[in-house]
């Protein structure tokens, strides 16, 4: 591994420490490296380390071997997320399966009216990002036309919460009303079930209550497709009723944890489903995963984000990262990447059985909104924070602040604004401020809310705390912690069913 010289780069009149690539996509870390911050000293301690974090990664990539990774039956298993991306014959995502799932677009297209997709976690997270971003809030209110013939968009499973799968049901009932009578016809409700395991309690639970309600609904004709793991020999649950069942199935393969999941069928059926470009995300992955193989550290985002946090915890004590996206519609990123980082780096026990409690501890939040709440910790309490924003540089469809109440001095001062400057100076502000009071901070910019950038960006954080694992010697591909509730809950479940 190289250690080249650290680049600058001017932006707007002042030089910057900044990451960026051809694509423009940017990791500014001027608030977390240099003088009073992460110095370079600090990471030079750690260049043997980098290095074999670096070279961890190539095997990684070409055998899919992690050192000491086991799955949670204790068997070893391959980690394969970096593969995803790359649409390749013999791969995971290759021509066939693109073809797969253009199958299930082309069935839902100008035929499904609504499709829920039922998911927890890893089977979750991701899908609602993608649909956030895509999609944004008011898909559902949207025309069939509006929508491009493309069916409504829920989500179930994400909770056993019966209020809102009471809701739920009411709504796909009330919408099978209006279709019965506006378009002389039953609703058409696809149920997208996802469990990698096949028996979640949560996606499950929620799956039984839908299907047994809406099967008994005279007006609504549901079907199920299932993403669940494919091996037909030891089959999941979910797979042995898709079997019986004769449903569709996509897979959750081998060798890809929840958390890396957005990249292969889980997320990608949704975005079938919606009639996203797939390879517009998967060629943003891909496109991040080539700058990630750069063994300069100052060039590859992901090997520079993890070594810079991982400093910043071991040596500053800065143990909570703060992701914080200036957007609403990226609000989900913020929760996808809770799961990222906790499941991943949450670790009692390093690969060499030595207790050590490690693992920074995520937090959300979205600007503007969280500055009306949660900055007030972010500035002036416990100094344990790395926030670190997510910025879109140019917007779609910005608005120019009209002067309309001319007399009120104030409002008219904010006229004459692009909403997206302004939240861009409210990111600022907030970095300059926080900058003031030596509190650590970093800003990923996607130039554009696309697909790709979002391929990009997602991508990233995968590979970063892929890095960070090696770095603190950690399994970042396994999750036994959540194994613990799991063993309580069962034979809890089993009393309640029992009476006792
Ligand atoms: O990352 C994980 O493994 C978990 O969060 C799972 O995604 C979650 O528990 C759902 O599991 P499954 O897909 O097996 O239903």
């Amino acid at each position: 591994m190289e250690w080249l010289a650290i680049p600058e780069v001017m932006k707007e009149g002042l030089w910057f420490m900044s990451l960026t690539l051809k694509s423009g996509f940017s990791f500014d870390y001027d608030n977390l490296f240099g003088e009073g911050k992460v110095t370079e000293a600090d990471l030079k301690e750690y260049e043997g380390a980098l290095k074999e974090a670096h070279e961890a990664m190539k095997v990684m990539r070409e055998k899919g071997f992690i050192k000491a990774h086991l799955s949670k039956d204790g068997e070893p298993e391959k980690v394969l997320f970096s593969q995803l991306p790359y649409v390749e014959e013999g791969h995971l995502n290759s021509p066939k399966s693109m073809a797969h799932l253009k199958e299930l677009t082309d069935h839902v297209r100008n035929n499904v009216d609504a499709v829920v997709s039922l998911g927890i976690g890893g089977s979750y997270l991701g899908n609602k990002v993608l649909f956030d971003v895509y999609c944004g809030d008011f898909w559902n209110s949207m025309s069939d036309e509006e929508r491009g013939g493309f069916p409504k968009i829920y989500f179930s499973g994400q909770n056993i919460d019966p209020r809102r799968t009471a809701d739920l049901i009411n709504c796909l009932k009330r919408s099978a009303g209006y279709v019965e009578s506006h378009k002389k016809r039953k609703e058409k409700v696809l149920l997208l079930v996802i469990s990698k395991s096949g028996g979640t309690l949560d996606t499950m639970s929620n799956f039984m209550v839908l299907y047994d309600a809406l099967r008994n609904c005279g007006n609504i004709e549901t079907e199920v497709v299932a993403v669940t793991d494919p091996n037909e020999e030891k089959p999941t649950l979910l797979k042995k009723l898709a079997m019986e069942n004769g449903w569709p199935t996509y897979s959750v393969p081998d060798g890809v944890g929840g958390r890396f999941s957005i990249f292969c069928e889980v997320g990608l059926t949704l975005a079938a489903c919606v009639g996203m470009d797939i390879q517009a995300f998967l060629d943003g992955a891909k496109d991040m995963d080539k700058a990630c193989q750069n063994e300069n550290l100052w060039e590859n985002p992901a090997m520079l984000n993890a070594a810079l946090k991982f400093v910043a915890s071991k040596k500053y004590g800065r143990h909570i990262e703060v992701m914080m996206p200036y957007g609403d519609y990226l609000k989900s990123v913020s929760e996808w990447y809770i799961q990222l980082l906790a499941e991943s780096l949450g670790k009692q026990v390093d690969r060499d059985g030595k207790e050590v409690l490690y693992g920074r501890t995520p937090l959300v939040a979205v600007g503007t909104t969280d500055m009306h709440s949660q900055t007030q910790q972010h500035q002036e309490g416990t100094l344990d924070k790395v926030v670190q924003f997510i910025k879109i540089g140019k917007w779609a469809n910005d608005f120019t602040i009209p002067n309309v109440f001319p007399e009120a001095k104030k409002l008219a001062d904010i006229s004459g604004v692009k909403m997206g400057d302004a939240l861009e100076v409210a990111r600022q502000s907030n970095a300059d401020a926080l900058s003031s009071n030596h509190r650590f901070n970093a800003c990923f910019t996607l130039p554009e809310l696309t697909l790709y950038h979002l391929g990009e960006l997602l991508y990233m954080l995968a590979m970063s705390v892929a890095y960070e694992g090696e770095l603190a010697n950690v399994d970042a591909f396994n999750q036994p912690g959540v194994e613990a509730y799991k063993r309580i809950m069962g034979p809890k479940l089993q009393a309640l069913k029992a009476g006792k």
